[in-house]
């Protein structure tokens, strides 16, 4: 959510920045800003523009020469997106800049007293009373000066600060947002973000929240925001560069969605140990002891990963027989939770970085629970935050809307399971059959993908709906409701999700032909059951397209999706209707990778 790049080198600078923008473009996209200096440049330079990254692109002057700067992509929190509410704000005698990630809780106090005081104020973002509090400090050093004005703040931020006074350096601080330092060869780079780095150095440092850092060009120094050297730990990134690229496809999405198989695969790669039929999760950090002596496991993430987190307790329930249940950790972290020291906590997160969840881990370890994380990012805040857990290894994701980190979470899940329950009670052949399952789902999907062309004309065919219900029960439930928020993520389709079991409490009166049901309807002990949900829609003449092992009779249409072990199967279905919301928002003519209002990791609550 938001993107910051900054730079300092011999390299022509404007460049640089505008492709690192464009690569962080999917974490905000309703603004972007860059503003430069150089040894040889007077002041800083600025331009910003609403809109795209290209949009600013488009106003940046030929001769706009630098070798130092900073730039912004912006999702919009306080003040409307416009030129002046884009980043990077810019003190009044055009000395100071800033680029801010967060959200400055106290900042009408200080805009306030800042105004009583003289302070002219250029936008109506919070950020830029950060820029008059560092103009205003009368220390000596740069580093002093954002100090001092951090010291004022309340509030989250991943902020850079230029000064035309001190052209040979940024000043970096990280308070809940993610900063990246990038190492390279005589030249440093800074970002919210690997992605805008990877093209040019692999070899990165990860502040922590409380840290700050100074970059210059050939050097670089980490400290606490009280001053104090901090070590830093350079480590490499392992995603390549070439992972961020669309590789061929028209938008990520579709690259995303097409990459599962591989994706799928990765995730079970080196852990699958045949001998005992169980998994090896190095990073689990939990022995077979421990594990007997965990009574409950709760799961939590948001969005997205809720859902995938929902699928997990139910393959923990099925397959380790321990109670386990899902709540989105938006919720979890402001009830005042009983936390309960025989109860497992497992934190759910793609980016590794979104705020909600951060915070209901800190929430947990505070009050002294065990939390494992299930994340893509490696090293990212909540992977470091948290006692150990399962990374999903799905690559990069760029598009804002997660497709194959669900279907990887989904399957780490699985693989989690699997190990907790060959420590209990799971026999011997039962983790052989789960491990059959596993491996056979890349295949699988493989075949799900190739149904392209008819899921395509489905989506044509359903593409002028007003709304749609998503129904499935118990295994499908999880997988209507996925399958649901994807849909109204990028088609702006109202969309629902119910238990099936649920119709006749209240929703079976919104049923008439003209708002369709997807149906979830596994080949499991609750065949019939949803069947007769089928029945029931068919009476009062709705239109039902069912997502099944075979033909539904009772469907208009059926999309057919290969038979897995009946615990794996919820893998498996979402995936068709992955490619369904893909084609109606296609067919609609949405921004698919970047749907309104949205972007991707929500590192502000
Ligand atoms: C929806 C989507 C979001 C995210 C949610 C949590 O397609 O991607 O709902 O799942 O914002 O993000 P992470 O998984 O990064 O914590």
């Amino acid at each position: 959510m938001c993107g910051i790049v900054g730079y300092i080198g011999k390299r022509d600078v404007a460049p640089l920045l505008l492709e690192g923008l464009q690569r962080l473009e999917y974490r905000g996209y309703d603004s972007a800003g860059v503003v430069i200096t150089g040894p040889k440049a007077t002041g800083l330079k600025m331009v910003k523009a609403k809109g795209r990254v290209r949009d600013l692109e488009a106003k940046v002057p030929a001769r706009f020469k630098g070798t130092t700067g900073i730039a912004h992509t912006r999702w919009a929190t306080h003040g409307a997106p416009s030129d002046e509410n884009a980043h990077p704000h810019m003190s009044a005698d055009n000395k100071v800049a800033v680029v801010h990630n967060g959200i400055i809780d106290n900042a009408d106090d200080l805009r306030a007293k800042l105004t009583a005081d003289g302070v002219e104020f250029a936008s109506e973002t919070d950020t830029e009373v950060l820029v008059h509090l560092v103009a205003r400090s009368q220390a000596d050093t740069l580093e002093e000066k954002v100090r001092e004005a951090l010291r004022l703040i309340e509030g989250t931020y991943g902020i850079a600060v230029l000064h035309a006074d001190f052209s040979d350096r940024i000043v970096v601080a990280r308070n809940g947002s993610p900063v990246v330092l990038g190492i390279g060869e005589k030249e440093m780079f800074v970002a919210s973000d690997v992605a805008a780095l990877v093209s040019h150095t692999r070899q990165v440092v990860t502040l922590d929240d409380g840290e700050m850092a100074t970059i210059k060009a050939d050097d670089f120094r980490t400290y606490t925001t009280s001053g104090t050297r901090t070590t830093a730990n350079p480590t490499t990134v392992e995603w390549e560069a070439e992972s961020y690229d669309m590789g061929g496809h028209d938008t990520y999405m579709h690259k995303e969605i097409s990459e599962q198989p591989d994706a799928v695969d990765r995730v079970l790669r080196g852990r699958i140990d045949d001998r005992f039929s169980t998994v090896h999760l190095g990073g689990l950090n939990l022995d077979a002891r421990e594990a007997r002596t965990i009574r409950r496991i709760k799961i939590l993430g948001c969005g997205t990963s809720y859902h995938a987190g929902l699928i997990g307790a139910g393959l923990i329930e099925e397959l380790a027989r321990i109670p386990a249940d899902a709540e989105p950790a938006s919720e979890f972290r402001y009830r005042n939770p009983v936390v309960d020291p025989d109860t497992l906590y497992i934190a759910v997160s793609q980016s590794g970085e979104t705020y909600d969840v951060l915070a209901a881990v800190q929430e947990l370890k505070r009050k002294g629970a065990r939390v494992l994380g299930v994340v893509n990012v490696v090293g990212s805040a909540i992977a470091r935050e948290t006692d150990g857990g399962v990374y999903v290894h799905a690559g990069p994701e760029v598009c804002v809307v997660s497709t194959k980190c669900f279907t990887n979470t989904v399957t780490a899940f699985a693989l989690l399971a699997l190990h907790l329950g060959r420590i209990r009670d799971l026999s011997v052949a039962d983790g052989k059959r789960i491990i059959e399952g596993l491996r056979r789902l890349p295949g699988q999907i493989q075949e799900i993908l190739k149904q392209e062309d008819e899921i395509k004309k489905l989506a044509k065919r359903y593409a002028d709906a007003k709304s749609m219900m998503f129904i499935g029960r118990v295994r499908g439930y999880p997988v209507a409701l996925e399958a649901s928020l994807k849909l109204k993520e990028i088609s702006y389709i109202h969309a629902e999700a119910y238990p099936a079991s649920e119709l006749k409490h209240g929703p079976l009166a919104l049923i008439e032909p003209s708002l369709p049901t997807v149906a979830i309807i596994p080949d499991d002990d609750l065949l019939e059951k949803n069947r007769a949900a089928l029945e029931e829609i068919k009476a009062r003449s709705g239109q039902i397209l069912a997502v099944a092992h075979q033909e539904q009779e009772k469907a208009d249409h059926t999309i057919v999706v290969p038979k897995n072990e009946t615990e794996l199967d919820s893998i498996l279905m979402g995936i068709p209707l992955q490619i369904f919301a893909y084609h109606t928002a296609l067919a609609l003519g949405r921004d698919i990778d970047k749907p309104r209002n949205l972007a991707k990791s929500v590192t502000v609550e």
